[in-house]
């Protein structure tokens, strides 16, 4: 796997199908400059926009310009490297649905065949299908071509079934690249080589040691402008049957025999097969599914979800999910792991928190009671650091134990620029490793484990607890933890 490498990629043609959208303009373009700036794009490589927008690659550069850019980090940006990197661009209106519009793809990727090819398919999932079917018809699709699609893909296990039963008539699996930005995060692959490349880790990494674990990924950001996509998808879909999930997996895979990427997907799935199933009334009873109301942050006040654009003022989509699940093996038999996602909470945190056991049997006497004993708090956003707490003497006469941090903070360390998540996954793609992308097995088996959860919402005749904006979600998900006598982290 390769965790850190600059080497330059193939010659390549990265075709983006939804250039003119959100993700493009907010990370696939911005993450292809910060590439660029660091001379790991060969000389002739290539970006292809596409959308309907009927414009030209002026007209594109000049949408770059306002949509694209403010997204670079200003002491990042560069006038230079952004004007060599505008070379790369090019545009072409396609819509997808009409397939004599692939005409100008063929146009400009012709002589190009030996050229890695990257589709990537920023686009709502109902297009995938077309979209694949369109560019096999055109005969765009030569050996060195791969396709990438967004997450999440479907609605549920059925669907995603058809999708990839629909890819499989065009791509090989081995060209079909699942994406989950989660895994092209820094932290997230050091999760890996903290667990695999240090053997400290792994005699304390069981139910023996460890009490619970929890993993929050809080967003302090409301829907915005994409009610219409969130409103028909919640958060259970949008992030826990697929970051939320994958924080998971990794926590808890066994060690893979190498890092060849069918190794890794071989062990991550094992994980998602020993979920224990949340089904009928045992879904309702480890799931708490909540909806933001207005409230206020230090810089103003924010609306409720259902005052928000695109939504019907009776949706009851969860824009909060905490739940409680148990992986079935014998690594992790009756360990609780504490899963919770939510907008518009009071900040946007992502960390993962190992609660290790207590000593069994303490000789000392602690400034806290051992209240909460050693913890390992792996933290991925807003800045990524490792922090491990351990009980040490307090000043003084007495022995007396108190609770001190050791901190390991990635900005110290490296003092880099942080690479987001969709640099090294536009890498990869170039490439063609999939170690970081999901199989369609972990994609299947996934969903299986969501979707008697989603029916045993909609038949159950609880409805979305309510939450302030700006707090850490409905009371419900400290009730869920605090009965098995454990309560949430909080720094
Ligand atoms: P947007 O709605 O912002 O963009 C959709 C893009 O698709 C636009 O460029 C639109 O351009 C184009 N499009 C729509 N219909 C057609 C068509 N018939 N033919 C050609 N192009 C078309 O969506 P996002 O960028 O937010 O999301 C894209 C994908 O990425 C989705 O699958 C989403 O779930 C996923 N995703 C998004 C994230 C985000 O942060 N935005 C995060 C993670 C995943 P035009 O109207 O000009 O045709
Ligand atoms: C996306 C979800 O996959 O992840 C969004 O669709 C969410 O709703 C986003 O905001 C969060 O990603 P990150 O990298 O900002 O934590």
């Amino acid at each position: 796997m390769n965790l850190i490498s600059n080497e330059a990629v193939q010659p390549f043609d990265f075709i983006v199908f939804g250039g003119t959208g959100d993700l493009s303009m907010r990370k696939l373009l911005p993450s292809l400059y910060y590439r660029h700036c660091e001379g790991q794009l060969t000389s002739d490589g290539r970006i292809i926009a596409s959308a309907r927008t009927n414009t030209d690659t002026a007209g594109f550069i000049e949408l770059m310009e306002k949509e694209a850019r403010v997204h670079i980090e200003p002491e990042h940006f560069n006038e230079d490297h952004w004007q060599s990197f505008l070379q790369r661009i090019h545009y072409t209106p396609v819509d997808v649905m009409k397939p004599e519009d692939y005409q100008s793809l063929v146009e400009l990727l012709h002589g190009r065949e030996d050229r890695v090819r990257v589709f990537y398919l920023s686009v709502a999932p109902f297009l995938f299908a077309t979209i694949c079917k369109g560019v096999d018809a055109a005969g765009l699709i030569t050996p060195e071509s791969r396709v990438a699609l967004e997450k999440p893909l479907g609605r549920d296990q059925q669907s995603a079934h058809e999708i990839n039963d629909q890819l499989a008539e065009s791509f090989d699996e081995n060209q079909i690249f699942r994406i989950d930005h989660y895994l092209g995060k820094e932290t997230v692959q050091n999760l890996l080589a903290l667990r695999f490349g240090n053997a400290l880790f792994e005699p304390l990494w069981r139910s023996e040691r460890i009490s619970d674990v929890q993993i929050t990924i809080a967003e302090s950001l409301g829907v915005g402008g994409r009610g219409g996509f969130y409103d028909t998808t919640g958060a259970l879909r949008d992030m826990v049957q697929n970051h939320l999930l994958q924080l998971l997996v990794i926590i808890a895979m066994e060690p893979p025999a190498s890092v060849d990427p069918d190794a890794v997907r071989d062990e991550k799935i094992k994980v998602l097969r020993a979920l224990k199933p949340l089904i009928g009334q045992e879904a309702i009873e480890n799931t708490v599914r909540g909806q933001y109301k207005g409230g206020a942050y230090a810089d103003g006040t924010v609306p409720g979800y259902l005052d928000e654009k695109d939504i019907p003022a009776d949706s009851d989509t969860e824009t909060f999910v905490a739940m409680r699940a148990e992986i079935e093996s014998w690594r992790w038999a009756g360990v609780p792991f504490y899963l919770r996602t939510g907008k518009r909470m009071e900040s946007k945190t992502t960390e993962i928190v190992i609660n290790f056991k207590k000593v069994p049997h303490s000789i000392f006497e602690t400034t806290d009671g051992f209240s909460t004993p050693n913890q390992l708090v792996i933290r991925l956003q807003p800045e990524e650091s490792i922090r491990l707490r351990v009980y040490v003497k307090a000043w003084g006469d007495d022995i007396q134990l108190k609770p001190v941090h050791l901190n390991l903070d990635f900005n110290d360390v490296f003092q880099k620029r942080r690479m987001i998540a969709y640099e090294r996954i536009c890498v990869d793609l170039i490439r063609g490793n999939p170690t970081l992308f999901l199989r369609r097995d972990e994609v299947d088996t996934a969903w299986a484990f969501i979707d008697p959860i989603r029916e045993a919402w909609d038949k159950s005749n609880d409805s979305v607890k309510p939450y302030t904006a700006g707090s850490w979600g409905p009371s419900a998900a400290n009730s869920l933890i605090s009965r098995d006598g454990f309560k949430w982290y909080e720094d």
